[in-house]
């Protein structure tokens, strides 16, 4: 089993540790398109692992994603690392990503898990330019649904696996959670306005004080956990519903899915109360608007 691995920075390397150490997939493959980083990292993980599992973790080419099971999209451009101005980066990076899709046609059983920003709208458009299966990719949106389990359990003081909770929607700004449908410890919760901003500030906390020390490092040891428990979903390892962005008619959403080795089984029927409804709405409209103006200014006909 093939993984490629494209970024080598903080999300692409923390992934290729990870994904090696549980010994998933026995060829993982690190690519960057600044040469050295990958091969710097390919040197140290095989190093680390030599005397244990001793998966291959190596550095390659585009051309080596040939045959790969699974892909993962984790490039970006440091320097914009903590622009919200995604669209104008994802343009700025329209060669590599056309570069990707093509390599995609080599692989075309891959999985495809994409974790760069702006995801639903990356997700949506490598599906396009490769012409492979819509079920085949995954948007990496799992850190929202966790980060909202963990302030619900911080605010009612249970453990985060206690809570049943998603979020859905583009992973970004306009994201929301669906409060209508939490459970804790298997009780399903009614929240109280104060309680919703009670949460809601737990979580904020966390992420205002996270990016106050980020300095460009984005979270990449929850994005890589969380990469390997999608995966593990894929590979029928985990059961259940994985939150993750998948395509729907004209753009690509997170939602909890039902997931397999050929990627999406099933996506959740969302069942929102009318609030909901709307916000996730302008959510969608909002992913929307991000494809077609990526693809303008990349100049790709979708
Ligand atoms: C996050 C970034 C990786 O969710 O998008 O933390």
């Amino acid at each position: 089993m093939k993984a490629f691995i494209i970024g080598s920075g903080t999300l692409g390397s923390t992934t290729a540790f990870l994904l090696a150490e549980h010994g998933l997939y026995d060829d993982v493959v690190l690519f960057d398109p600044y040469e050295p980083l990958a091969v710097n990292h390919a040197m140290d993980l095989t190093q680390a692992f030599c005397l244990t599992t001793d998966p291959t973790v190596r550095a390659g080419s585009l051309a080596d994603m040939a045959g790969s099971d699974l892909v993962v999209m984790s490039a970006g451009l440091r320097s914009k690392a903590a622009t919200p101005d995604f669209v104008g980066t994802a343009i700025e990076m329209a060669p590599l990503i056309e570069s990707i899709a093509n390599g995609l046609k080599t692989a075309p059983n891959a999985i495809v898990i994409t974790m760069t920003n702006p995801v639903d709208a990356l997700s949506y458009l490598l599906c396009r330019l490769s012409g492979l299966p819509e079920r085949q990719f995954l948007g990496f949106t799992w850190n929202d649904s966790l980060r909202f389990r963990w302030a619900i359990a911080k605010h009612f003081g249970v453990k985060p696996e206690e809570v049943s909770a998603y979020m859905v929607g583009e992973h970004g700004r306009s994201k929301l959670a669906v409060w209508s449908d939490v459970s804790i410890r298997g009780e399903k919760h009614t929240f109280t306005p104060e309680e919703r901003d009670a949460v809601a500030a737990v979580q904020n906390g966390f992420w205002d004080e996270f990016m106050k020390v980020s300095n460009l490092r984005t979270a990449g040891w929850t994005t890589a956990y969380g990469c390997l428990q999608q995966v593990r979903y894929v590979l029928g390892v985990n059961e259940g519903w994985c939150p993750c962005s998948v395509i729907d008619g004209a753009h690509s959403a997170g939602r909890p899915a039902r997931l397999g080795p050929n990627g999406l089984v099933e996506a959740k029927e969302l069942h929102l109360a009318a609030d909901e409804q709307a916000l996730y709405d302008a959510s969608v409209a909002k992913i929307r608007e991000m494809i077609t103006q990526i693809a303008q200014g990349a100049g790709w006909t979708i």
